[in-house]
C-alpha cells in the first residue's frame, strides 16, 4: 500500500532493480466504480457500424488506421479480433466485443480527469524522478471473457518514444487479475535489457513501421513472473520492462486502466504515433 504517497528507499531500490512495483489493493472498489460506469457509457454510445477497427498485436501493428491515430486526442473503441466472424459481422453483444478504449480518457471523460489528477499519481512519479510529470496516454482494457486477445511480449518504450527514453507506465486492476483471465506477466530486471523495437510513423509518407532495433530475444517463460493481483491494485513499471498477457479463455473479464507519463523536460519524438497537438500537456 502506498501511504501516504511517498515511496520508501526500499521501494525505490526495488523499482531500480526489478523495473516495477506492485501496490496491492491501493484503491477500494468504490474508487473504481466511477471509471467502470463512465466507460460503460462510452460503449453504450459507440456506433459499432461506423468503426470496425480491430486491435490486435499479432500483426506487427500493421492494422492501424486513421481511427487509431486520431484516438491520441479522443476516446475511441477498438474491437477484439475474435468478436467478428469471417464476414466481418459482430457475433456477440457490443459490451463483450471491445478490446480497449483509448487514448485520451483523461482529457475527455470527467471521471477519468478527476481520477488521474489524484495527488497520489503525481507524487509517485515525482518520487521516481519525473519532476514535472505529464500524462500522455490513457487506456481502458477489457480483456473480454473467452476472446480477450493475447498481448505479445513488448516494451512500452517501443510505442511511446522520448529522448531520453523515460516513460513510466501505471496499470490499475479494475477486476481481479489471475493467470486464468490473462493477468500481466513481467520479466523482473528485464528493464535493463535493450529496447528491441521501435514503432515509427513517417507523417510525410503516411507510413508506420515496427522497426527491429535489437536481436535480444524476449524472455523465456522460466524468466516471466505472473502478476496476479486483486482489484484495486496498481502496478508501476519502467518503459523498458518486457511484459505480456496471455489470451483470456476464462469466463471472467479482466478490466484494467493504464496511464503513461513522461517528464516535461524530455523530447516527445516526432515519430510517435501519439501526438497531442490539439490537447497540449496534461500535468499531474
Ligand atoms: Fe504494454
Amino acid at each position: 500500500m502506498l501511504t501516504p504517497t511517498q515511496l520508501t528507499p526500499t521501494q525505490l531500490a526495488e523499482y531500480r532493480q526489478r523495473g516495477f512495483l506492485v501496490f496491492e489493493r491501493q484503491f477500494a472498489r468504490s474508487d473504481l466504480q466511477p471509471l467502470r460506469q463512465a466507460i460503460a457509457e462510452v460503449v453504450d454510445a459507440f456506433d459499432i457500424d461506423a468503426h470496425r477497427t480491430v486491435f490486435t498485436t499479432d500483426d506487427q501493428d500493421r492494422g492501424r488506421d486513421e481511427y487509431f491515430f486520431a484516438s491520441a486526442e479522443a476516446v475511441h473503441c477498438f474491437l477484439e479480433a475474435d468478436a467478428l466472424d469471417d464476414s466481418g459481422r459482430l457475433h456477440r453483444p457490443k459490451h463483450r466485443a471491445i478490446n480497449k478504449v483509448g487514448h485520451a480518457l483523461h482529457d475527455q471523460i470527467p471521471a477519468y480527469t478527476q481520477f488521474c489528477r489524484r495527488p497520489l499519481f503525481g507524487q509517485l512519479l515525482r518520487d521516481l524522478g519525473l519532476q514535472n510529470p505529464q500524462l500522455w496516454q490513457t487506456m481502458y482494457i477489457f480483456k473480454q471473457p473467452q476472446i480477450g486477445g493475447e498481448v505479445r511480449w513488448h516494451q512500452d518504450a517501443s510505442y511511446l518514444l522520448t529522448r531520453p527514453q523515460a516513460v513510466v507506465g501505471m496499470w490499475l486492476a479494475l477486476e481481479d487479475a489471475t493467470r486464468e483471465n490473462g493477468c500481466l506477466w513481467v520479466h523482473p530486471g528485464g528493464h535493463q535489457s535493450p529496447l528491441r523495437e521501435r514503432y515509427e510513423v513517417d507523417w510525410d509518407r503516411g507510413t508506420a513501421t515496427l522497426r527491429r532495433l535489437d536481436d535480444t530475444p524476449w524472455p523465456g517463460f522460466d524468466q516471466a513472473v505472473a502478476l496476479e493481483v486483486p482489484a484495486g491494485s496498481l502496478v508501476v513499471f519502467h518503459d523498458h520492462l518486457p511484459h505480456y498477457s496471455a489470451p483470456n479463455l476464462s469466463n471472467a473479464s479482466r478490466h484494467a486502466f493504464t496511464m503513461h507519463a513522461a517528464d516535461a523536460s524530455v523530447t516527445w519524438c516526432r515519430e510517435n504515433w501519439l501526438q497531442r497537438q490539439r490537447l497540449g500537456p496534461f500535468a499531474l
